[in-house]
């Protein structure tokens, strides 16, 4: 028989007045979850100040009290932000900001948790720092898309090919490829816009689970602490991690966003393309192979893409079948939502430094928009003499073949070619088989002709604030 578990000594605790001896090392060892929460402490010390003046709104603080523990969470606010680190015995950064708060304004302190758990605090607490978070993350999307405005700038009057099924297609705009990743991130903020006024709904003020016995003016907390609504049910608000869903569903679809980007360029930097060469300060060297220029960020933007999915599927999982209300299981939530803000936060500036050191290559680009991936203006060229689509779709797949087995361009081949394709061929045929034409009909709102890419560029300017 192994030894008994050993109580754990006398630490500052929230709890355990009702239980004979300490819980046991292992429970502690698990429950704890200071580690992760610690960084939500300059949050708890606000929503602690607003609960403070809360209570002593509600009489049951004195004035003279609530100023006293306002004073002593400001000395413990310094203390951390001075180095103060958890000791080992701190359960959460709630029991460590009260064991903080007593050592600097004594048993006052022992006032501040009335009629509130760590059930409502905890969760204001994260959503407080998720509406801090968005607003970062907003930040480093605007830089990002900001680089890509630059480079769809320089871009602008070169033409590429753009692919579908990994197939050269049809001619376009290096902007109009640039800033096809562009709206993908303009969405993505949107999404991060409507989680961010999804976290900012104020659950203090629930309690454990059935409201504060205490009449504390939650409306003025929200307007103290910056939040746009109050919970309207309790029960809902202790249990409610929506928003972290939709912040993790935010990234998990802004990290497919970044994966495809990210294959893009490094498929375009690979030699058989090189359409872009990487800038030397965000690019990797082998260990054994001299010559090798990687792009390891885009790699680990492809890569995070599935952590991110990853810590959306988690925190779902975590919720499903919940029964309602304050579940401990909830504490995993903080893991989930750190781990895909961390991750990002790191990706993002990486991304947009990666594409502004980018080097086009435009010759090449422009070398590889070969004659047949003008065959579709070709058959839009007879349609405009009144063939059939049809028909003229069939009159170029012959000409196409026929460049094919003699080996040259489509622009090799003689009148009598399309003549003999088509009776409607005439001599401005060649015309037609120029890239410069192709962009020219597509000046269609969102097409790739080149005022309609201007047009979008000022749109996409416009989207950068
Ligand atoms: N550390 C906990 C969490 O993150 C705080 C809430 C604890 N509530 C409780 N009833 N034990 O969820």
């Amino acid at each position: 028989m192994s030894s008994p578990i050993q109580p754990s000594s006398s630490s500052h605790k929230l709890w355990g007045g009702r239980f004979a001896g300490g819980p046991a090392p292992e429970l502690e060892a698990v429950n704890r979850s200071i580690d992760v929460d610690f960084r939500l402490w300059p949050f708890d010390i606000r929503l602690s100040k607003a609960w403070a003046a809360a209570l002593a709104g509600a009489g049951v603080l004195t004035e003279d009290e609530a100023a006293e523990i306002s004073r002593g969470l400001d000395v413990v606010g310094a203390r951390i932000g001075d180095g103060a680190r958890p000791e080992p015995a701190d359960e959460d950064v709630h029991t460590l900001i009260d064991r903080l708060l007593h050592d600097a304004v004594g048993a006052v302190a022992s006032r501040l948790h009335t009629g509130r758990s760590r059930n409502d605090q905890v969760a204001t607490a994260t959503r407080l720092w998720t509406m801090d978070a968005c607003v970062r993350l907003d930040a480093m999307l605007c830089d990002l898309q900001s680089a890509m405005v630059a480079q769809a700038e320089a871009l602008e009057h070169d033409v590429m090919p753009a692919y579908t099924h990994l197939q050269r297609a049809q001619p376009v705009s290096g902007a109009h490829w640039m800033l096809s990743h562009f709206w993908p991130i303009a969405r993505d903020r949107r999404r991060l816009s409507a989680a961010a006024a999804g976290a900012a709904v104020l659950p203090l003020g629930s309690g454990a689970i059935a409201g504060s016995a205490f009449p504390v003016d939650r409306r003025a907390i929200q307007a103290a602490l910056g939040f746009q609504a109050v919970s309207p049910n309790s029960i809902d608000a202790v249990g409610d991690r929506d928003f972290i869903a939709e912040v993790l569903f935010t990234l998990a679809v802004l990290g497919a966003h970044l994966s495809r980007l990210a294959e893009d360029l490094i498929l375009f930097g690979s030699s058989e393309f090189s359409f872009v060469r990487f800038g030397d300060a965000f690019s990797t060297g082998s260990s054994m192979m001299p010559q090798k220029r990687n792009p390891d960020a885009l790699e680990l933007a492809r890569g995070s893409g599935a952590r991110m999915l990853g810590d959306l599927v988690a925190l779902l999982g975590t919720i499903k079948g919940l029964p309602s209300g304050y579940n401990k299981d909830l504490q995993e939530d903080k893991r989930s939502l750190f781990d895909a803000v961390d991750g990002m936060s790191l990706l993002l500036p990486a991304i947009a430094g990666s594409l502004a050191t980018l080097t086009f290559n435009r010759d090449r680009m422009k070398a590889a928009v070969t004659s047949s991936m003008m065959a579709t203006d070709l058959a839009d060229y007879l349609v405009r003499k009144r063939v059939t689509f049809r028909e003229a779709h069939g009159a170029v797949g012959r000409l196409v073949r026929e460049a094919e087995e003699r080996g040259v361009e489509m622009t090799e081949l003689p009148f009598a070619s399309f003549k003999a394709a088509c009776a409607a061929f005439e001599s401005d045929v060649l015309t037609e088989l120029l890239p410069a034409t192709s962009l020219g009909h597509r000046n269609i709102e969102g097409g790739t002709g080149p005022e309609a890419v201007q047009r979008q560029l000022e749109s996409a300017r416009k989207a950068l604030v």
